[in-house]
């Protein structure tokens, strides 16, 4: 038995640098055809000779396959029409990060001040460049999330032609919230439809289970794998693949992130089969995002097939999502 892809897409992607980007821009670069790049680097995307830099090492490092790195700006309110009209070319969209949520985030926003973010968005929404948003409060854990829904509605509403993309949504109530306004669109994450926080933290603590947004409740996953199996127009796949050194997630202080490039399609695959649902896998890992984003990637086919493959310990010093697990399909 084998499934054929047609150019699968990861609409939400850490590659990091140097190093770190040598060793996993490959493995996603094996899997997809493209992915959108996530700008929280140190210090983060916010130029253009920065982001031309960083496109040109992605390319170098995934050279030996068909990559398109679709890039992003690390969002700022001082961002103008003009530079924003200089980039339109180069970037696909541009992610938001509430200041202090998560890896790399310290010179995000502060306050959510629709009018101090107005110009910028409105340069956004005329110059038609999507927003994505790491949307959590800085609230109880749990509740970040939901507490973060009301300024997602705000700011649907205050900027009606503005695409707005809830990065990785973890609960029942962002998958309701994002059917509710025209221009929300939400991508969802591998690990979150796998795991509830009874798989990070229900037993002996599993560092690699750790990130941001933290897993929910199982009726949470519920509701992400409703969207996702039924590949609901206005979701796509975005793995939030965040490698981190084995140094730091083993640690006090484990750092934010699951690493899943390497075994995302073939899990994904495993996942949709079991619930009956492979016939909509094309839609969710590349049909959906093409239109969402308007992006045209280059045709490449991959192809699954239903073979056993047990996923290695670590790549370099990164231990993935599920390692020394068995899956049952496999790259061909
Ligand atoms: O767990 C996470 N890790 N969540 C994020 O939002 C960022 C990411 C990272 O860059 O490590
Ligand atoms: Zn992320």
């Amino acid at each position: 038995m084998q499934l054929q892809l047609t150019s699968p897409l990861d609409m939400h992607l850490h590659l990091r640098q140097e190093g770190m980007l040598q060793n996993v821009a490959p493995l996603s670069s094996k899997s997809f055809n493209g992915a959108l790049i996530m700008p929280n680097t140190l210090p983060p995307i916010t130029t253009k000779e920065m982001l031309l830099a960083y496109k040109k090492e992605i390319l170098e490092a995934t050279k030996e396959d068909n990559f398109t790195p679709y890039m992003t700006l690390f969002f700022n309110s001082s961002y103008d029409y003009d530079f924003l009209k200089s980039l339109k070319n180069e970037i696909v969209a541009i992610k938001l990060y509430p200041a202090g949520i998560t890896t790399n985030s310290e010179g995000g926003v502060a306050a959510f001040d629709i009018e101090q973010l107005r110009p910028t968005l409105e340069a956004m929404s005329k110059l038609d460049i999507p927003l994505c948003i790491h949307g959590e409060s800085n609230g109880f854990v749990m509740d970040r999330e939901a507490e973060f829904i009301p300024i997602y509605k705000q700011l649907a509403t205050a900027f009606p032609k503005l695409k707005i993309i809830m990065e990785h949504i973890t609960t029942a109530a962002s998958a309701k919230a994002v059917l509710e306004h025209k221009n929300l669109y939400a991508t969802i994450t591998l690990h979150h439809l796998y795991i509830t926080l009874d798989d990070l933290a229900g037993g002996m603590l599993q560092p690699h289970l750790f990130c941001k947004p933290i897993a929910k409740r199982p009726e949470d996953r519920e509701a992400l794998l409703n969207l996702a199996l039924n590949a609901h127009p206005k979701v796509m796949f975005g793995s939030d693949s965040a490698p981190h050194p084995k140094s730091a997630k083993e640690a006090p202080g484990c750092a934010a992130g699951v690493f899943t490039a390497p075994i995302a399609l073939q899990a994904l695959t495993e996942l949709f089969e079991k619930h009956n649902k492979l016939e909509n896998l094309q839609a969710f890992v590349s049909d959906n995002a093409q239109k969402i984003y308007k992006i045209f990637p280059p045709k490449k086919e991959v192809v699954l097939v239903k073979k056993e493959y047990t996923v290695p310990s670590s790549y370099g010093d990164v231990v993935p999502f599920l390692a020394n697990q068995t899956l049952h399909w496999s790259i061909q």
